[in-house]
């Protein structure tokens, strides 16, 4: 059987390289295309040294149409697995336009070209911000969906976007439907157990763990802890932690799964991506220190605005229709995530 191609836009990035490379693995074959906006080359180069495996590469935007119609011309794309996209919350207050040009603008885009060629097959990374500052946990997927800032709204107008596209051309009977999967991921943490490819973040981190992480190489003095007043065990905040590599492989979960329907089968579906348990930031800097040894420094620090107390995911969907759950526990992420940031304190630079 011919392998199946996957195109992976913002594949250089955090979670997109670590999917290239499950995916090469699985023996896909793997077309990236990324502006490299928030993101380097030597990932990619290091996906490609790990799995002794090659990938194709083209620098470019999606919201390029003529570059886009170049890549979908030159190789035959089975399925798309859709990264790209800005996501800083506070800089997407700063710069709503930029974010809504990029994510939605790049989206339409995107699936216009894939419309096109007929390429109706698409994962989408979607996150759990879309459910707001949620009522109770754990968090379902038909939970109420809601966002509490641009970078939020985002994804929320690209969800419905998505559920539009697959709703309009169900009953179509002179083209096949659209299959999509939407993924919200949880809080993803950790790096490759090679430590070799793991998260670069820009300037100093906005989230948790790249910063406990530079605070324990030498790069940041200590770790603010941004409230410890919230109704949780420890007045700190909760979270879902998830490996990064269980989270990559959640990816092929939901293609496999849409490459089993039936050809008439379409549809759009949403899956939460997390491990089902709530861990607090004091718990995460105490699992970080027990499995590396190395001391965190922190203070407690006023609420960070937009932050809510608890958020962790019900995965039992995911579980059911994509056979997938995390397999990855919390000394794992802790050690990974360590073992990534000692290697190359200074990330790919
Ligand atoms: P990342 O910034 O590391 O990766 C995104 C990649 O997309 C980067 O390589 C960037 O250069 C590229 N890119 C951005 N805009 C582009 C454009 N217009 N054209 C081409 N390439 C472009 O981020 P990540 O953490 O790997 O996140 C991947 C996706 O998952 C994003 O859509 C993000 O919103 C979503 N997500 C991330 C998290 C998280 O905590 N990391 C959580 C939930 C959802
Ligand atoms: C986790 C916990 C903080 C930093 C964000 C986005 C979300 C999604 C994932 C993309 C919270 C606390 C953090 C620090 C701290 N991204 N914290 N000191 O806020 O759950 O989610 O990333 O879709 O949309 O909002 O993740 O890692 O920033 O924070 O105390 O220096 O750690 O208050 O309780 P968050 P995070």
């Amino acid at each position: 059987m011919k392998r199946k191609t996957i195109l992976v836009t913002g594949g250089a990035g955090y979670i997109g390289s670590h999917t290239c490379l499950e995916l090469l693995e699985a023996g896909y074959d793997v077309v990236v295309i990324d502006n490299l906006s928030n993101s380097k080359l030597e990932a990619l180069t290091r996906v490609q040294h790990i799995t002794q495996k090659t990938l194709v590469f083209h620098q470019g935007d999606i919201r390029d149409k003529h570059f886009l119609f170049e890549v979908f011309s030159r190789h035959k794309i089975d399925a798309v697995i859709h990264f790209a996209g800005l996501k800083a919350v506070g800089e997407s207050c700063e710069k709503p336009l930029a974010y809504y040009h990029n994510n939605i603008y790049g989206t339409l885009v995107l699936t216009e070209t894939m419309a096109e060629y007929a390429i109706k097959t698409l994962v989408f990374s979607s996150s759990a911000t879309v459910y707001g500052d949620p009522e109770s946990v754990p968090i379902t997927e038909n939970f109420p969906l809601s966002a509490t800032n641009p970078y939020g709204r985002t994804k929320l107008f690209i969800e419905e976007i998505l559920r539009d596209l697959a709703q309009a051309d169900q009953n179509n009977p002179v083209s096949s439907p659209w299959k999509i999967s939407i993924l919200r991921y949880f809080n993803p943490i950790g790096a490759h157990e090679s430590g070799l490819i793991g998260e670069d973040p820009n300037g100093i981190p906005n989230n948790l763990m790249p910063y406990i992480a530079q605070v324990a190489v030498g790069k940041l003095p200590q770790l603010s802890i941004f409230g410890n007043d919230y109704p949780t065990s420890d007045g700190t905040g909760v979270r879902d932690y998830i490996h990064v590599v269980d989270l990559a492989k959640g990816h092929l979960q939901a293609l496999l799964a849409l490459f089993a329907k039936q050809p008439e089968q379409g549809g759009c579906q949403a899956y939460n991506l997390g491990t089902g348990s709530g861990i607090s930031v004091l718990a995460m800097v105490q699992a970080f220190e027990q499995a590396t040894g190395q001391k965190i420094a922190y203070q407690f620090a006023p609420r960070r605005a937009g932050d809510i107390a608890a958020c962790y995911a019900d995965p039992s969907l995911a579980a059911q229709e994509l056979n997938w759950r995390s397999e990855k526990n919390l000394d794992a992420m802790m050690l990974d995530t360590w073992r990534w940031q000692s290697g190359n304190p200074e990330g790919y630079r």
